[in-house]
């Protein structure tokens, strides 16, 4: 595998996260992961929840061959093969046959800091197309929170962040459920993760 396709930060942060899952999770159920860059995350929950059907998408192709090796190298046989999906587009996925059925989980980690602020109103109406009726949004990473101060290695990380492209940085939690609520989506769990990361949970609204 090609060392700049290992991201050490999924390797340490997959654990935590499978841990919220299984606790939020019913035992079987399909998953539409957005933004999978090199499938660390798919393949480590894919062999941990095998009553769970993985449906791996990225923006970029260039990890897919990865992402397929991580498949293999974890001996799961309930991950589909990668599809190429941009947020921002109207229609998911960006190319070839639309989902055949709605997700029961729509999984998304390390995107909204990483990527323009219009990718999160993308994220949340792209999920609301295509979630089920009682499906769930998850969502991970780090946010800005008020009254709750920020820990300097998230303010030097979105300085970061910023001075790589000035239209990235890590966003404001209620700008976030905020856009999700546009959607017709509501915040419903908040779940602190090591390094200062959140896992976020979003259902429909009731009135939506
Ligand atoms: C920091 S990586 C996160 C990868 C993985 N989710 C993780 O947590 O390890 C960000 C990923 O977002 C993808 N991405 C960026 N813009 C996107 C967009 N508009 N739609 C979907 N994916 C996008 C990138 O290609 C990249 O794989």
């Amino acid at each position: 595998m090609r060392p700049h396709l290992h991201s050490s930060a999924a390797e340490r942060n997959r654990q935590p996260i499978l841990h919220v899952l299984q606790a939020l999770l019913p035992a079987s159920g399909s998953a539409l992961e957005i933004a999978s860059g090199t499938g660390q995350h798919v393949a480590h929950f894919a062999a941990a929840l095998p009553g769970w059907t993985w449906q791996p998408s990225d923006a970029q192709p260039d990890a897919f061959d990865t992402l397929q090796a991580q498949c293999t190298a974890a001996d799961v046989s309930n991950v589909r093969p990668p599809v190429l999906l941009d947020v921002l587009d109207a229609h998911w996925p960006s190319s070839g046959a639309t989902f055949s059925a709605p997700f029961d989980l729509v999984y998304c980690a390390n995107l909204l800091h990483i990527a323009p602020w219009a990718c999160c109103a993308g994220l949340m109406q792209g999920t609301a197309r295509c979630l089920a009726p009682q499906g769930r949004l998850v969502t991970y990473g780090p946010y800005l929170e008020d009254g709750v101060p920020t820990a300097p290695s998230n303010r030097a990380f979105d300085a970061s962040l910023r001075q790589r492209n000035p239209a990235w940085g890590i966003r404001q939690l209620h700008d976030v459920a905020a856009e999700a609520a546009r959607a017709g989506l509501q915040l419903s769990a908040r779940h602190a993760l090591p390094s200062n990361n959140l896992l976020l949970l979003f259902e429909r609204a009731r009135s939506a």
